[in-house]
């Protein structure tokens, strides 16, 4: 069964048809959703969402775009929804010099705050990562310990940097773009990863796979995802759905101590 570890169902794109979508993930095999919040707005909608669906699952996180919104009495209350039962990973949280909404020191600094709030809390982080590769590297490396988990999600950088963070522990997130033709760099991440570091996750809304490039995506097209990584690794289709939902839920739970299964 697939296990989606990265969505943004409580998206505005989703408005009209959410219940709909979610209803066929289920009938289609998708049996695990991990709904990742990105402003202190989303956290409440995937709260909601992880409340009404029984396998939704929340990250609970400030995406570096709107980390101007945090304050320490925001921080304080984003701690607080990390206790909630169904909350999985601090995220998505990282660094983001493509848009640049947010001075490059205001994004390391609550990087920081919310990495050391996951390592406290026990939960894994998920890392949000555009043309900020070195600074990524360098807060990562800075907050390792050998208890703090997590992902580098939509992974678009290097073998070389994929290594690092895989010896760190790290997890990396592989989404649509793998289908793409130019993507070369990836597809060559792709080959030289473990299977075993690997997370299939869609991004959606965003970042739909060939066939369906350019519109939104949902976690229905997850198996395009994995079928480039099955061809790419030259395994079949059902061992990458196998081991990476085996990757998530030991990314994911291990710290629940709960099988929701
Ligand atoms: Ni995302």
């Amino acid at each position: 069964m697939i296990f989606e570890s990265h969505a943004h169902y409580d998206d505005s794109a989703f408005d009209l048809d959410r219940e709909e979508v979610l209803k066929q993930c289920k009938e289609e095999g998708i049996e695990t959703i991990v709904n990742v919040s990105a402003s202190l707005d989303s956290v409440k909608r995937t709260l909601a969402l992880t409340e009404k669906y029984e396998f939704i699952y929340g990250a609970v996180g400030i995406h570096p775009d709107e980390v101007g919104e945090l304050d320490e009495a925001s921080f304080e209350w984003l701690r607080k929804q990390c206790s909630q039962p169904k909350v999985v990973a601090v995220g998505e949280i990282g660094l983001d010099y493509y848009w640049d909404k947010e001075k490059h020191e205001l994004q390391k600094y609550w990087f920081r705050r919310q990495m050391a709030l996951a390592g406290e809390l026990g939960l894994p982080v998920i890392v949000h990562s555009r043309e900020a590769a070195m600074d990524t590297l360098a807060e990562v490396k800075k907050a390792h310990t050998s208890e703090l988990r997590g992902v580098i999600h939509c992974f678009s950088y290097s073998p070389e940097l994929a290594e690092e963070y895989v010896d760190m522990g790290y997890y990396i997130g592989i989404g649509g773009v793998v289908t793409f033709k130019n993507a070369r760099k990836l597809k060559e991440v792709v080959k030289m990863l473990p299977l075993e570091r690997i997370l299939l996750e869609t991004d959606c809304p965003y970042l739909a796979p060939e066939p369906n490039r350019g519109k939104r995506n949902s976690s229905l097209n997850l198996p395009y995802t994995a079928r480039a990584v099955a061809e790419l690794k030259e395994i079949e289709v059902e061992e990458v759905i196998r081991v990476t939902e085996a990757n998530a839920r030991a990314l994911y739970f291990a710290g629940k101590g709960e099988s929701p299964l």
